[in-house]
């Protein structure tokens, strides 16, 4: 199999982002998509509730981005929200236009509603609208001549001039790692972009897919990139809670069609918390549901939607209630037993609005970027919509790019093994990725203190050591990648939460429970961490050009 390949634009991910990315990019530069897992492998694939867009006369961009910004508790850039929301329409128009069905009430869109929206403008393919989407990319992307696509591919870091000593500094490609082969494989690429979906993978319970391990945050810090906001990770309130649904998630459009939280004794609880009830923003409804099971004792709370009527409930939700079926749930019938899960990283690699980063020729898009969108929540539905708009102005900034001069590309060598051994102790690797999950939800969960950030802060720093070491001298695995990525991420998101001394938005800790007068962004700088050992084929080509 081929361990070298060549590409005008490399993109890591195949989700909403990535794949909207290579469509506009595809007619006039040859595009290669990796997935780490099969093709539908990321969040995109699991998006329920739908993609906010302005698309009723009733609604307007003016209101969109105030419940954006209201959301995001004063850290929204206010020109980034302006920008998306207002390309959202044409981000419809788009999907249509690549064959995407969207549900429909008569002539108009069906639009339903989420927490933190003032108007129902959610449009949706009944609970199932990532999929739809995806494979909609997906099956316009295999069609194109210009796009290769290749799954099992896990990328392991972006290689840059600087890393092998040429200047000036930019993007050259990625050092990738072939499931099948267990190669490591060079692709050789002027402009890389991330779009390698969120960091949720942290935490023990979430909703999100496994391979939500932060990849691309971690890669494009170790190559020089800014990293901000990531102490804002937003838990979803409703996961279902049972042994064998590992967190499945039950749609916000749930509570926006009339679902109530009880208690375990049917007592509704959420106007207690806010006037908004259910619908008020996640943060909020999340903290609600933790404080309720923390202070009964309980598992978990219920959500209800059995008011509804069986057609109707099939009709909007029938992964949902599919899926609460096949474990003894008719919803149809019965309160569902939900519980938070972590869901969402509002931060990530600091891009512009065309999605590039502090790296020349390196971009993130969709979940990895921190354009300004979420500020300190992510109002419901948005993620999706940030993605096809920045996958948009991304691939327009790109292909501004190639019209240019041509940049020369150095010789790049071939990953090194020769210097590193089998892995002997993988035991060690799945008990390391099981403590940094457990302890980052225990100590970096809804609420946060002092005590228990510093606690985690401790740990990392252990594990980072023992991690680091174990990457300089053994041949790379998937789950030694993902679990030093992971570590970075964990990092990054506790030196961003001990920076920050009050609450605000998703961050909320006991010692600092108010917020303070000025919303100011955490923004973490680059600096070269003695532990993070240059990779073996990094060290290969110095000592070449050390004896040349
Ligand atoms: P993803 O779709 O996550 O794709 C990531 C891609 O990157 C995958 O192809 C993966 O294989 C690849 N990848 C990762 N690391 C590597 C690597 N190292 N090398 C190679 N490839 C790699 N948002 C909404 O707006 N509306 C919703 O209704 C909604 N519902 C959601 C429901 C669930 C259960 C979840 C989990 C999320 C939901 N979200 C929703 C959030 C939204 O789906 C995601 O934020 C969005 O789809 C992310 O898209 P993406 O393209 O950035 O990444
Ligand atoms: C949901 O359907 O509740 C998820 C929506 C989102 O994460 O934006």
């Amino acid at each position: 199999m081929e361990r070298q390949h060549t590409a005008d634009v490399l993109i890591v991910g195949a989700g909403a982002a990535g794949l909207a990315a290579a469509l506009r990019i595809a007619d006039r530069a040859r595009v290669l998509v990796l997935s780490k897992d099969g093709i539908e492998g990321g969040s995109t694939n699991r998006a329920q509730g739908g993609i906010a867009a302005v698309m009723h006369p009733r609604d307007s961009v003016a209101r969109h981005v105030r419940d954006t910004i209201q959301a995001g508790a004063g850290l929204c850039d206010p020109e980034i929200v302006q920008f998306v929301v207002e390309r959202g329409p044409d981000a419809i128009r788009r999907l249509l236009e690549y064959g995407l069905t969207l549900d429909r009430e008569g002539a108009d869109f069906h639009l339903t509603r989420e927490g933190g929206h003032t108007r129902r403008r959610v449009l949706h393919v009944a609970d199932r609208t990532g999929k739809a989407i995806e494979t909609t990319l997906v099956d316009r992307a295999l069609a194109h001549p210009n796009i290769a696509l290749l799954t099992d591919r896990l990328a392991i870091d972006v290689i840059t001039a600087e890393k092998f000593g040429f200047s000036p500094n930019r993007v050259l490609g990625a050092y990738v790692y072939n499931r099948t082969t267990e190669a490591v494989e060079l692709v050789r690429a002027p402009h890389v972009v991330l779009a390698t979906g969120g960091a949720s993978k942290v935490y023990l319970y979430t909703s999100n897919p496994d391979g939500a391990t932060g990849d691309g945050i971690a890669m494009a810090w170790r190559a020089g990139c800014r990293v901000g906001n990531m102490e804002f990770n937003q838990f979803h309130p409703t996961c279902l809670y049972h042994p064998e649904a590992r967190s499945f998630l039950i749609s916000e459009a749930v509570r926006g069609e009339g679902g109530r939280l009880l208690l375990p004794d049917g007592e509704p609880f959420m106007d207690r918390f806010d006037p908004r009830g259910e619908l008020a923003s996640r943060d909020v409804v999340a903290r609600a549901i933790d404080h309720e099971i923390k202070r009964l004792g309980v598992d978990c709370v219920f959500l209800d939607i059995s008011h509804r009527s069986r057609d109707f409930i099939e009709s909007h939700f029938p992964t949902i209630h599919a899926r609460c079926l096949s474990v003894g749930i008719d919803i149809a019938r019965d309160p569902i037993p939900v519980v938070p899960a972590a869901h969402y990283t509002c931060g990530g690699v600091v891009v512009d609005r065309s999605g590039a980063t502090d790296v020349e020729g390196l971009y993130a898009i969709g979940e990895t970027a921190c354009t300004g969108l979420h500020g300190a929540n992510r109002l419901a539905s948005n993620s999706l919509l940030e993605c096809m708009v920045l996958a948009e102005s991304a691939a327009e900034r790109i292909l501004e790019a190639m019209a240019g001069a041509p940049t020369d590309a150095p010789d790049l060598p071939a990953w090194d093994e020769s210097r590193v051994t089998d892995s002997d102790e993988d035991v060690v690797l799945a008990h390391n990725w099981l403590e940094l999950r457990r302890f980052m939800w225990d100590y970096v969960g809804i609420v946060r203190t002092d005590k228990r950030l510093e606690r985690a802060w401790h740990r990392i720093e252990l594990l980072k050591q023992e991690v680091h070491d174990y990457y300089a001298n053994h041949r790379v695995s998937p789950d030694l990648i993902e679990l030093r990525n992971l570590i970075h991420v964990a990092e990054l998101m506790v030196r961003c939460a001990r920076s920050r001394r009050e609450s605000r938005g998703l961050h909320y800790t006991l010692d600092y429970p108010a917020t303070g007068a000025r919303a100011l962004p955490s923004v973490l700088y680059p600096t070269v961490d003695p532990l993070d050992v240059l990779q073996p084929p990094a060290r290969a080509a110095r000592r070449r050009r050390a004896k040349s």
